[in-house]
């Protein structure tokens, strides 16, 4: 089966990084058309996947934007939407893999005659989106779609509070390469000695740097935490909060806390710098719709506390294989930290079973084998497609 996925963004975002998995088996018949340049592309390249940046500037609508600004932005669509209709015409499915490639993806499944499916990374709530941008992604998906695969129950529910056709939907997680995430121990004593780390309790923070990842949750944390408690910040601000990141540097200073918290920027060692961790902590103040961070911190058998929403409820069971706390809690968190501090044999009993849980939940194997099973399934029509071939799509 020829796939055409498309994503709007140029930057390796969660939703990115899991396309990257799910494109993969079919990169000798795929296309990745991209809507802005960026890092995302080389990352598609280095992994032998074609890809194409199909948009000439990025398409300006953002996740709160009104009515106004949506309609503003239609005009920049139109040549786009040309590409991408004449593109869809070589492919037998349109894969939209967020919310602009949705619309755009939309309208080309109608006017090229190929089926669409949608994967949605994102709870469509008011917490994330404006009114207007929910409403658009749910009439699209509900007229155009055959298909919406959710990262979680957590973005099935809210799509289908939102409005969206509960049959369209099937909830699919991320899926992982187990073996990644499998890290010697003289690696981790390298890298913790390069980061000055030894000796230390160290937390690791795995997100981009963005008000509701909730970075500064662990910073106030972590002035309640004993000395030897040092964190580090791993991620960018990927989308312009250059704002955030000069507050969470302003409140580290205010705390004093310069020597116990590292920002270490975007990195792409991302399995080595979690197994040098003590603990991780996701601290995301609104709803996760899944939380790639938090199963890689499994397989990397440490220790995980997460906030209890959204997806993350789906994946951690507080005391079995991980910890919960409330969100935008810092004293909870604190509690959670001092704990693991002292308990250290019950925690690595915890960390030991998720990462049991997390291999046999997660591989991405399995979860390729769930969406080729998806693509195949009766929901959607292939009547234009030149060959299916489901032994094919599961190597
Ligand atoms: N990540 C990365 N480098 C960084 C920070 C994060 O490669 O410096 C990866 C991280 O390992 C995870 C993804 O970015 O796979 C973030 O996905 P998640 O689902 O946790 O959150 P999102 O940012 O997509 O909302
Ligand atoms: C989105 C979500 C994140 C999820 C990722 C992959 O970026 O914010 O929670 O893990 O997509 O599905």
């Amino acid at each position: 089966m020829k796939i055409l996925f498309l994503d709007q963004s140029g930057k390796p975002g969660g939703a990115e990084l899991c396309l990257i998995d799910i494109a993969k088996p079919y990169s000798d018949r795929a296309l990745v058309g991209l809507f802005a340049d960026g890092d995302f592309k080389t990352l598609l390249q280095q992994h032998k996947i074609p890809v194409e940046v199909l948009a000439k500037q990025p398409i300006k609508v953002q996740k709160q934007s009104n009515l106004f600004q949506i309609l503003a932005s239609f005009i920049q669509l139109v040549p786009l939407l040309i590409k991408v209709t004449k593109i869809a015409r070589k492919y037998d499915l349109i894969y939209a893999n967020t919310q602009k490639a949705l619309v755009i993806g939309a309208l080309a499944s109608f006017l090229a005659h190929r089926p669409l499916v949608y994967h949605l990374h994102d709870i469509l709530s008011l917490e994330h989106f404006s009114s207007i941008n929910l409403r658009v992604a749910v009439t699209l998906a509900n007229i155009f779609a055959s298909l919406v695969i959710t990262n979680s129950q957590a973005s099935q529910t809210a799509f289908v509070q939102a409005g969206g056709k509960a049959e369209l939907t099937e909830i699919v997680y991320n899926g992982f390469d187990s073996k990644k995430y499998q890290i010697s121990d003289v690696e981790i004593q390298k890298l913790q000695q390069k980061l000055e780390l030894q000796d230390k309790f160290v937390i690791g923070h795995f997100s981009r740097l963005a008000p509701w990842k909730g970075q500064h949750i662990l910073i106030a944390a972590l002035a309640q935490c004993p000395p030897q408690v040092t964190a580090i910040l791993v991620g960018d601000a990927l989308f312009g909060e250059q704002d955030y990141v000069q507050e969470l540097h302003q409140q580290v200073a205010k705390l004093g806390l310069e020597n116990r918290v590292k920002f270490l920027g975007f990195r792409a060692d991302i399995p080595q710098l979690m197994s040098a961790c003590n603990l991780v902590t996701h601290t995301s103040t609104a709803p996760e719709p899944f939380g790639r961070v938090i199963v890689e911190a499994m397989l990397c058998g440490t220790p995980i506390v997460a906030a209890k929403a959204g997806g993350a409820m789906e994946l951690v069971e507080h005391g079995v294989n991980g910890f919960l706390t409330t969100p935008g809690e810092p004293q909870e968190l604190a509690k959670v930290i001092n704990t693991c501090l002292e308990d250290i044999e019950i925690t690595a009993t915890i960390a030991d079973n998720a990462r049991n849980m997390a291999r046999q939940r997660f591989e991405i194997a399995t979860i390729n084998q769930q969406i080729a099973q998806l693509l195949f399934s009766g929901k959607i029509d292939l009547s234009n497609t030149e060959v299916v071939d489901f032994e094919d799509a599961q190597d």
